[in-house]
């Protein structure tokens, strides 16, 4: 199904520090793809499926609480890794709470399966969804995720 609607949704998609390593990170756990790769298949999906994609990524949690603030009235949704932000920066809990569009927080590892400090998110309960540990269609999926719950 695509978009009966025929709604364009415009949706931002954050990747968070060391995620421009990515292809020289453990592949274990993140998977094979450079980060140039990984937006690329993320465009060609979200093109299949009549979305807008913006995508960012920072090293600094300054420029993630930024882009938050100044893309909540522009977007209808938010995809974000916050990558290791996820288990300890309250202030991008509070920048995920205070947007009033609809943010769901993805992983490429499972980090429930890996060191007790990953296993902790403390921005999941401002998001209305989270998906880990299937590399990068831990992204794909949130993607596919959003469109059926925009269109609702
Ligand atoms: C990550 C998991 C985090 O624990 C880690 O710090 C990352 C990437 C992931 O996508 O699996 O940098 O968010």
């Amino acid at each position: 199904m695509k978009n009966p609607q025929n709604k364009h949704f415009k949706i931002l998609i954050i990747h968070g520090p060391n995620l421009n390593m990515l292809g020289h990170r453990d592949k274990a756990q993140y998977g094979t793809l450079t980060l140039d790769k990984l937006n690329k298949k993320i465009r060609c999906t979200a093109t299949d499926l009549d979305m807008d994609v913006s995508i960012y990524q920072y090293n600094s949690e300054e420029k993630i609480i930024q882009t938050l603030h100044r893309q909540r009235k522009v977007c209808d949704a938010v995809i974000i890794n916050p990558a290791a932000f996820t288990h300890y920066s309250y202030a991008i809990r509070d920048a995920i709470e205070l947007i009033p569009i609809p943010v769901v927080e993805v992983h490429l590892s499972n980090i429930y399966e890996r060191e007790n400090f990953r296993k902790i998110s403390v921005i999941k309960d401002v998001c209305i969804h989270q998906i880990y540990g299937k590399k990068e269609q831990s992204y794909i999926e949130a993607l596919f995720f959003l469109r059926d719950y925009l269109i609702k």
